[in-house]
């Protein structure tokens, strides 16, 4: 289910086109007469919801959409799939499962000595985004407490790989590079993320919602803190190597900007509940994870195109004239 909004895209679907395990359905998890229909039709032993507004700046220039979506959408969502939870068999009951995909965001910001995020540190979020999504976490904390219904919630840390929508910060850049268009970097480029490899994640969501302890909450960090100079330095100095530009090294392009108002200055998660309770471990290092994506991006100019469409292009030219 998916409403295609500006980041929503059918060609990233497009590997799973033939497969008979997947149905599309354009729509909104706010559509409490669609999702409560769909329920009733595939009786599914999960859901997981990914929907959310993501983009910390958007937040910042509209928060609208992000409370629409990740906390009045979430609660719809919820509050179907309650009525719907009631309606079930016991043992199908006892099978269900509800996985809702959070961020470290709703904890704040870290100074530079602080430890991880673990499951116990207290939310504190800073921004529209971060705080529509702390918003939601609370509903689902409370549909589970209250309800019984039986939810798992995960807080990841920045993701990356292949299919990211050019908005944030990794594919922003190495795209831009590639044109020979400027990097810009908020502030000094000193603010410090955890990078997550999108497989990784998945990897982890699967194992929380097999094994997962109903109500409980994972931590998903990728143990791989950057500065975001350093970040965008590695994406020139890969470019450099896979795809060399005529005008000389990428990094030339760097440029730093007035920084994100409220920019938070670290995030890192401390996945230890999930590594020891579900053996998970991450497969990628990030040097590894980054070069694999810039590769993939460098492979696929049609999805570039596509991703790229007009309302990037004047969300770009606003976000930095
Ligand atoms: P982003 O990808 O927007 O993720 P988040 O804000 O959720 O962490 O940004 C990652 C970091 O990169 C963040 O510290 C802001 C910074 N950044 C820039 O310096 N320049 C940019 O153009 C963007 C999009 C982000």
């Amino acid at each position: 289910l998916d409403k295609l909004t500006y980041s929503g895209n059918m060609m990233y679907l497009s590997a799973l086109s033939a497969s008979p395990l997947h149905r599309f359905v354009q729509g909104d998890i706010g559509d409490a007469a669609l999702v409560g229909g769909l329920l009733e039709d595939f009786r599914p032993d999960a859901i997981v919801n990914f929907a959310a507004e993501s983009h910390v700046d958007r937040s910042i220039l509209d928060p609208e959409p992000f409370t629409r979506t990740n906390v009045m959408g979430l609660c719809a969502l919820l509050q179907t799939t309650l009525c719907w939870f009631k309606t079930l068999p016991p043992a199908e009951a006892a099978a269900f499962r509800f996985l809702h995909i959070s961020t470290d965001e709703v904890f704040g910001a870290l100074r530079p000595d602080d430890p991880a995020f673990t499951e116990q540190t207290p939310y504190a979020p800073n921004s529209p985004y971060s705080a529509s999504k702390a918003a939601g976490d609370h509903f689902v904390r409370a549909y589970h407490e209250t309800y019984g219904l039986p939810t798992l919630l995960t807080n990841c840390s920045n993701n990356y790989g292949p299919r990211q929508f050019p908005e944030k910060l990794i594919p922003l850049t190495l795209l831009r590079a590639k044109v020979g268009q400027t990097l810009p970097i908020y502030g000094r480029g000193d603010n410090i993320r955890d990078w997550l490899h999108v497989e990784d994640h998945c990897a982890a969501l699967e194992l929380v919602l097999c094994r997962g302890r109903l109500g409980q909450t994972y931590n998903i960090g990728g143990r791989a803190e950057r500065r975001n100079l350093d970040v965008v330095k590695d994406i020139c100095a890969v470019l450099d190597e896979l795809s060399p530009s005529p005008a000389g090294p990428h990094a030339a392009l760097i440029r730093f900007v007035p920084d994100r108002p409220g920019h938070d200055f670290r995030y890192a998660v401390d996945p230890s509940k999930l590594e020891k309770e579900l053996d998970w471990r991450r497969k990628f290092t990030f040097e590894q994870g980054l070069r694999d994506t810039i590769r993939w991006y460098l492979d696929n100019p049609a999805w570039i195109e596509s991703a790229q469409s007009g309302e990037y292009r004047s969300w770009t030219a606003e976000q930095y004239k």
